[in-house]
């Protein structure tokens, strides 16, 4: 069983991840960086038990998960959200977000480019970086690194009309390496786009 599957881990991310002073430094400096009064509509992608909702009361709020006991309890708690276990093939919403997910994702640029696709005005998303790519795990999850030059590269081909980034080295969760870099970014895409 998955680790984002089991009770106690579902009930902590209900508990623990569900209000502005949850939030690590680099995730809620981003986030005071929002208009967040013209955010009308937010997709959070690697939503857990849907604890993000708390922090936009007046947007309509949709999550996204594939851990079915994670969305069971989101849905319990949130009633007033929508709840999926796959990103929607068409839509836009003023913010995408997604925290603490794409490192477990190997395939974590196709799944930029289809946040990318999903936003309006405002993507948020977590990168853990290095000096080189890396894998490891956490628990029986997988956990990536990349490298600095690949992941801006990479977020620069997006073309946005800025990006910010605030991080910091930390203490990683992942056993085969004890610190990282984790870096929170924030895109605002173009009108044109
Ligand atoms: C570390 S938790 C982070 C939860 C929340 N965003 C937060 O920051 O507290 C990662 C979440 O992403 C979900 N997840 C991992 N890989 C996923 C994927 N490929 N598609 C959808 N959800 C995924 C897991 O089930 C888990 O609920």
């Amino acid at each position: 069983m998955s680790v984002f599957e089991r009770p106690e881990v579902v009930e902590r991310y209900g508990r623990e991840r569900a209000q502005w002073r949850d939030l690590y430094p680099s995730e809620s400096w981003i986030l005071s960086h929002l208009p967040t009064l013209s955010v009308h509509t937010v997709l959070d992608f690697g939503c857990a038990a849907g604890g993000f909702r708390n922090l936009f009361p007046h947007a309509q709020y949709s999550g996204v998960d594939q851990s079915l006991s994670m969305l069971e309890k989101a849905k319990e708690s949130h009633p007033d959200s929508l709840f999926w276990d796959n990103l929607p093939d068409s839509g836009l919403y003023d913010l995408v977000m997604s925290l603490g997910t794409l490192p477990h994702i190997a395939d974590w640029e196709s799944r930029i480019w289809q946040l990318w696709k999903l936003t309006r005005t405002h993507l948020v998303i977590d990168l853990r970086l290095g000096s080189e790519d890396r894998t490891g795990t956490y628990q029986d999850v997988p956990y990536h690194i990349l490298s600095y030059r690949r992941a801006l590269r990479f977020l620069n081909c997006l073309n946005p009309q800025s990006l910010t980034l605030h991080g910091y080295t930390h203490a990683s969760n992942c056993e085969e390496f004890p610190e990282v870099f984790m870096g929170v970014f924030l895109l605002e895409k173009r009108r044109s786009n």
